[in-house]
Order: C-alpha cells, then sequence, then structure tokens
C-alpha cells in the first residue's frame, strides 16, 4: 500500500490529523519534524538556531527519503518540506499527497498560540507567516493530489473526509 502524505502550512493540523487517519485507516504514523528531533536529539527550533535553515532542509530531505516510514504509512510533514522539488517529487511518487488548507487567521489563530516556530519569529510574527503562506501556496497546489479545507473542522472531520476521497480515488 501506498503512503499518505499530508502537506500545508504550519498550523493546518497535519500532526493531529495523521494521528486520526492512522486510527480510520488502521495505518501506522510518522511525524517527520518529531523523528528529525528524536534521530537529532534537538528540538526544531534549537536545530535553526546552531545549526541554520539549510541544514535543517537537508536533514528533512534525508528523513523523508531514507525515514523508517515502510509503505503504507501516514506521514506528517513540515510545512516546509515542498520548497525542494526533489521532496514534492518524491512524495508523488510515493503515495498520495494531501494539502490541508488552512485560512491565513486560522492559521494564525493556531500558531500564534504556540512557541518553537524559528520561521516566523521575529518583529512582525503574522505578516512573516502570511508571506510564507502566500509564497507556498502554489507549491502545496502543484504537490497535492487533492486538498482538503479545514476551516471549521475538527481533525477526525478532516480525516474523515480524506478517508472519503481516498476511496472515490481508488474507484475510479
Ligand atoms: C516549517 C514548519 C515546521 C517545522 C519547521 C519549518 C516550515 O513544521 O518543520 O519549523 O518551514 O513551515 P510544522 O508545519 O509541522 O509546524
Amino acid at each position: 500500500m501506498k503512503n499518505i502524505y499530508l502537506i500545508g502550512m504550519m498550523g493546518s493540523g497535519k500532526t493531529s490529523t495523521a494521528r486520526e487517519l492512522g486510527v480510520l485507516l488502521q495505518m501506522p504514523i510518522l511525524d517527520l519534524d518529531a523523528e528529525l528531533e528524536r534521530q537529532t536529539g534537538r528540538s526544531i527550533a534549537e536545530i535553526f538556531r546552531e545549526k541554520g535553515e539549510p541544514w535543517f532542509r537537508e536533514t528533512e530531505t534525508s528523513v523523508l527519503i531514507e525515514g523508517k516510514a515502510a509503505e503504507g504509512t501516514v506521514i506528517a510533514t513540515g510545512g516546509g518540506i515542498i520548497l525542494a522539488r526533489q521532496n514534492r517529487d518524491w512524495m508523488r511518487a510515493h503515495g498520495e499527497v494531501i494539502f490541508l488548507e488552512t485560512s491565513l487567521e486560522n492559521l494564525w489563530q493556531r500558531v500564534s498560540l504556540e512557541k518553537g516556530r524559528p520561521l516566523i519569529e521575529g518583529k512582525n510574527p503574522k505578516e512573516n507567516l502570511m508571506t510564507i503562506a502566500k509564497a507556498r501556496l502554489p507549491l502545496y497546489e502543484e504537490c497535492a493530489h487533492f486538498k482538503i479545507e479545514t476551516d471549521g473542522k475538527t481533525p477526525r472531520e478532516v480525516a474523515r473526509l480524506i478517508q472519503e476521497q481516498l476511496k472515490l480515488r481508488s474507484a475510479s
């Protein structure tokens, strides 16, 4: 069975949706950020601070490609996974790629409650988030086989919609 890759901005609910989807589809889950933290023994924030973003991106690609994800895993990616063409090609070739699309307002509401988001820290985190989200939108769209809008939905509801779409796609 193929993998399922959840892509989307930070705060779009990839990790919690992956958990729900894993339960619904009875598939194991892998969270790439958590796996990267496990492998390096550092938090994402520490990695950005101590090693810098280019190192993080290289390591993120290795975890995606060499990672322990056997076939048939639900994989929650980091928001920037789509930046590298290599990652986009890899995901499309190895599974179904699903874009969790969330409005900018909702992204901000979720992300502003949490710490440890190195990319949006600084003078104007809200503006940083909006700029990143807009710049990435075409890449999420290009990479995904389909997308699910998440506004006003729980992770369980999003997971159910994904399950339905996957059924339709496998039937056609
Ligand atoms: C990033 C998103 C984060 C994490 C890192 C970079 C990004 O993951 O990988 O801070 O570039 O958008 P989440 O999307 O799980 O927050």
